[in-house]
């Protein structure tokens, strides 16, 4: 085996509609190869979880080919196998859960669980191996938006998360809603970027006391618009939701930075790649004095680098995890 430091650690996620296998060493990646459903689930306008499972089965063992030839490792030099167990789509968690059990076993090598959501902050870790808690996060992605008080992997408080829709989601809802295709996030962001945001759609939860989201009402509003209002340029539509729901998340990481005292931000998941919010949070870094971190797009969006790193975060302080392990889709922090 590798010195600790340098662990050479395999990392699969199959929690959603990427099939990922990445290959770190250390904080170092060698190989992130991340292959993309999208257009298999697009003219669904959503993720099918039977076409999801069934497509990662069939790609795999070509991935984690691909993976170890990028990386240039033989798979005799892979130290740690670690996988996503949750959450996530049942069907597609599997294929991902036991193919790292049966690669773990054949090469005789530990096997590491490790929760997906676990896997982007430390997404953070990789981009910036500096990076030390305690800090807030605010974890976006298709189905979680959560703010979080990162003080340790085992010390994290849950100051707050959607009381309903998650932020990726909305984009993907209202997306479909604007007829732009799936998934929402970034075409919308596209579109956006023509538009300006001349229309107010609410920000939920924007002024109450907790450090709670609520993203249905401002779907809701949008859908109500639309109706009212046929010739509205889709443009200006997509930037005016964009900018609504980029507010309701800063004005609670605003919220969080300033009674808990704590002067650094982290953004992780696949939300996090929006470049408004990533100006918008630069730009409240700039006037509170904040150290704000945001991975690089490919480290934002779900893949098997974050995974890796996690993984063997979780192997040096807890060892491996049992081989009984399967998936829990509604596993939470
Ligand atoms: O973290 P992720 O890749 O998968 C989950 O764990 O859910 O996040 C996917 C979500 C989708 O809802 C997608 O629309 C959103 O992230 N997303 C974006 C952008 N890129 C991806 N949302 C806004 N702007 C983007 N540029
Ligand atoms: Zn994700």
């Amino acid at each position: 085996m590798s010195q600790l430091d340098e662990l050479v650690v395999l990392g699969i996620d199959t929690s959603c509609d990427e099939t990922a296998i990445g290959i770190v060493k250390g904080d170092r990646i060698l190989s992130n190869v991340v292959f993309s459903q999208v257009k298999k689930h697009a003219r669904y306008g959503g993720v099918v979880p039977e076409i999801a499972s069934r497509q990662h089965l069939r790609m795999i063992l070509m991935v984690y080919r691909e993976a170890l030839k990028e990386a240039n490792v033989k798979q005799e030099d892979i130290d740690v196998v670690a996988v996503t167990y949750g959450p996530g789509l049942m069907g597609a968690l599997l294929v991902g859960v036991n193919f790292a059990k049966s690669l773990a076993c054949g090469l005789g090598k530990p096997f590491v669980g490790v929760n997906h959501l676990e896997g982007h902050i430390y997404a953070n870790f990789l981009a910036f191996p500096e990076l030390s808690p305690p800090f807030i996060v605010l974890l976006v992605s298709g189905g979680h938006t959560e703010l979080l008080e990162f003080r340790g992997r085992k010390d994290v408080i849950i100051l707050g998360r959607t009381r309903d829709d998650a932020a990726g989601e909305a984009f993907d809802k209202v997306a479909r809603l604007l007829r732009l295709g799936y998934p929402g996030g970034p075409i919308i962001e596209k579109v956006a970027s023509r538009g300006k945001p001349v229309y107010h759609f609410p920000r939920g939860l924007m002024d109450s006391d907790d450090f709670d989201f609520s993203f249905s009402g401002l779907k809701t509003s949008v859908l109500y618009f639309l109706k009212k209002n046929p010739d509205a340029a889709v443009e200006d539509v997509a930037a005016s939701f964009q900018e609504a729901v980029v507010d309701s998340l800063i004005a609670k990481v605003k919220k969080a930075v300033l009674k808990r005292h704590i002067r650094k931000i982290v953004l992780a998941g696949g939300v996090a790649a929006n470049s408004l919010l990533r100006e918008k949070m630069h730009r409240l870094g700039e006037e509170l004095k904040l150290e704000v971190y945001y991975p690089p797009l490919e480290l934002c969006t779900d893949n098997g680098a974050m995974i890796a790193r996690a993984g063997r975060e979780i192997f040096l302080s807890e060892g491996p995890s049992s081989h009984e392990l399967t998936a829990v889709p509604y596993l939470t922090f």
